[in-house]
């Protein structure tokens, strides 16, 4: 009988798709294993490229983890019970994106995923950290067994990355204006990705995962900037505050996200640097707890 695979994911720009196809490649060329693949839709998807009225004002449902309705799976998929599910998912606004929050949250999910080994695989800009934490809740909640993380990001610094991933989401084209690199995970990341699926094959063969995510690290597979950490906890803190002031006064919804875009901009453009100066500055007496930090956020 061959191995069963589940490749779940969204994608709007298909820059995950992309991702998830290559590191998936291994096992379609293997006859002992079946791959079936299943794009997470919304009943209502969002509008891509998006509107900068309609990005910003996605925030609070996104960052509390509101969910919205999907299109149930087909009754195959959810009448199997897969070996290992690979499952890839993006961030937005520093929380799993709707799509993937709302098939998390959906009755699907646990059907699909419980006492299943999952690999988790995002492709994010590249705060996706205390995501991966909060989507380690709900895989806990639904009893899956996550067994290895792969984390692909846009590896510019975070200022130039800032620019072209806006450029991208609100006009849809990757490649940049000149002298700016093309936006998100770079093309030749994402061409060589099929390497991780040939180190996951190695050990779904005997279905045991033990030092897999050591071998996925060793080649790449997740890169932790610890400065990025501190932004993205700070980040969480202001935004369970602008979340629930947007929620609490939808009369005044639009001039509560306009002020949250204006902090979002100060605090990218003006507080980050300067804290980025001191963070650097003080790293000698932080050593430690910053390689602490790294072995988490690499392991699962
Ligand atoms: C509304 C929105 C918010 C986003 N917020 C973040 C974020 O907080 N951190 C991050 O690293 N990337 C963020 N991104 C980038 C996405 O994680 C992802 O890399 C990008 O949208 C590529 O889309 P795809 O995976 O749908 O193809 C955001 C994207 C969108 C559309």
């Amino acid at each position: 009988m061959p191995k069963k695979i589940l490749v779940t994911y969204y994608s709007q720009t298909g820059q995950l798709e992309e991702i998830m196809k290559n590191v998936s490649e291994v096992f379609r060329n293997h006859d002992e294993y079946e791959v079936t693949y299943y794009e997470i839709r919304l009943k209502e998807d969002f509008e891509f490229p998006w509107k900068p009225e309609v990005f910003y004002d996605t925030f609070p449902e996104s960052y509390l983890q509101e969910p919205r309705e999907i299109l149930p799976p087909s009754e195959e998929i959810l009448n199997t019970r897969y070996d290992l599910v690979l499952f890839g998912y993006q961030v937005w606004f520093l929380t799993p994106s709707i799509p993937v929050i709302s098939f998390l949250k959906s009755p699907y999910a646990a059907k699909i995923l419980g006492q299943t080994a999952v690999v988790t695989v995002s492709g994010t800009r590249n705060m996706w950290m205390l995501s991966q934490d909060k989507l380690k809740i709900h895989l806990n909640r639904l009893q899956a067994e996550l067994v290895g993380n792969i984390a692909l990001v846009d590896r510019h610094d975070n200022y130039t990355s800032v620019i072209t991933i806006l450029n991208w989401l609100q006009t849809g084209k990757k490649e940049q204006p000149r002298p700016l690199p093309p936006a998100g995970v770079s093309q030749q990341e994402i061409d060589q990705c099929g390497k991780f699926g040939v180190i996951i094959e190695k050990y779904a063969a005997h279905g045991n995962y033990e030092g897999m995510q050591k071998e996925l690290v060793s080649h790449g597979a997740v890169e932790v900037r610890p400065f990025l950490l501190k932004v993205e906890t700070v980040g969480n803190k202001l935004f369970t505050v602008f979340s629930r002031i947007i929620k609490r006064n939808p009369a005044k919804r639009k001039f509560w996200v306009g002020v949250y875009k204006f902090y979002l901009m100060f605090a990218i453009w003006v507080v980050s640097p300067i804290v980025l100066f001191f963070y650097t500055l003080l790293t000698p007496f932080f050593l430690k707890k910053r390689k602490k930090q790294i072995e988490n956020y690499q392991g699962i």
